[in-house]
């Protein structure tokens, strides 16, 4: 097919030698299945700031960091210069996130880069090489449910120990190939230490995927994996390999940990603030 504008820098790169056909038009971007060499891959190119309808950007941000403070506070103020950056931001934060949860093990698409705005990663295909399903397009018997269910809260634990929460976890948002569920969709990737909405985030993603499961195998629906793995997480007791049991007691000792770090996090981060306050003004001082 003709190559797509978005396209031609990466073909002059010799990053993809052949555009295939389109794939996908999403929300926030457009997906295309593309070959590089032998492999067959897929390239999905963000829409700018102003097509896409993702509304609560600023929820997701909290607690990234810039690369320096004056970037963020350019980000923050939204200045051209600080649109920029914040679409630059938005693009990298998709790949940074695949590379590091690659690394931990959680079954994601393979990335190979972000270029131009453009995220070439792993094509996902089920056994007969055709484009994988989403969640939402497939039917599961309760044995395959249960079991898939666990192999999701096992990748859900692992990125959490990696310090990040999908944000926008659903049947719509991961697909299903040969060996099991492959978590794709993550520009909007929180980052669990530093988001105040982490936990809330956390709790929608895990129960989105429980409800979805839970409609084949629905005593799944009383398990309660984000408590207790937040919990744990809070209390720096989570490991990638820390047996859950999707059980979780709201007992007055736990409430009384939770007030506690509650706490002692407010107490951290007004200090951060602080701190964070008076690097910027020496920084202006410049
Ligand atoms: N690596 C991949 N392998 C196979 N299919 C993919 C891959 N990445 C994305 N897709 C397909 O493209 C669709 C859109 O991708 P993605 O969800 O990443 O983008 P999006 O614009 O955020 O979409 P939406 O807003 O609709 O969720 C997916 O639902 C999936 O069907
Ligand atoms: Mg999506």
């Amino acid at each position: 097919m003709k190559t797509p504008k978005r396209l031609q820098p990466l073909v002059d790169e010799g990053l993809i030698d052949e555009v295939i056909r389109p794939l996908m038009s999403g929300k926030e971007a457009d997906v295309y299945i593309v070959r590089c060499g032998d492999d067959v891959r897929c390239a999905k190119i963000y829409k700018e700031a102003d097509k896409r309808s993702f509304k609560k950007a600023v929820e997701y941000r909290e607690g990234r960091k810039g690369r320096n403070s004056r970037r963020t506070r350019a980000m923050e103020k939204g200045s051209n210069y600080g649109r920029q950056e914040q679409e630059q931001a938005w693009q990298n934060a998709e790949v940074d996130a695949l590379f590091r949860l690659a690394n931990a093990g959680v079954r994601v698409p393979t990335p190979y880069g972000c270029f131009d705005g453009v995220l070439l990663m792993e094509l996902i295909t089920d056994e007969a090489g055709y484009v994988a399903p989403r969640l939402n397009d497939v039917s599961l018997t309760a044995e395959m449910a249960t079991a898939h269910h666990a192999l999701v809260m096992k990748d859900v634990q692992r990125m959490l120990c990696a310090g990040l929460i999908h944000g926008d976890l659903s049947e719509f948002n991961v697909l299903l190939d040969h060996t099991g569920p492959v978590i794709i969709d993550l520009p909007q990737a929180v980052d669990a230490a530093a988001n105040n909405n982490a936990k809330r985030m956390l709790l929608r993603d895990v129960n989105n995927m429980t409800q979805y499961y839970g409609q084949f195998a629905p005593e799944l629906l009383r398990s309660k994996y984000a408590q207790e793995m937040w919990l744990k997480f809070e209390s720096g007791d989570l490991l990638p390999d820390t047996e859950l049991t999707g059980q979780f007691v709201e007992s007055e000792h736990s409430a009384d940990i939770e007030s506690v770090l509650a706490e002692i996090q407010a107490a951290f981060e007004e200090e951060q603030d602080r701190k964070a306050r008076i690097q910027a003004e020496t920084e202006d001082e410049y």
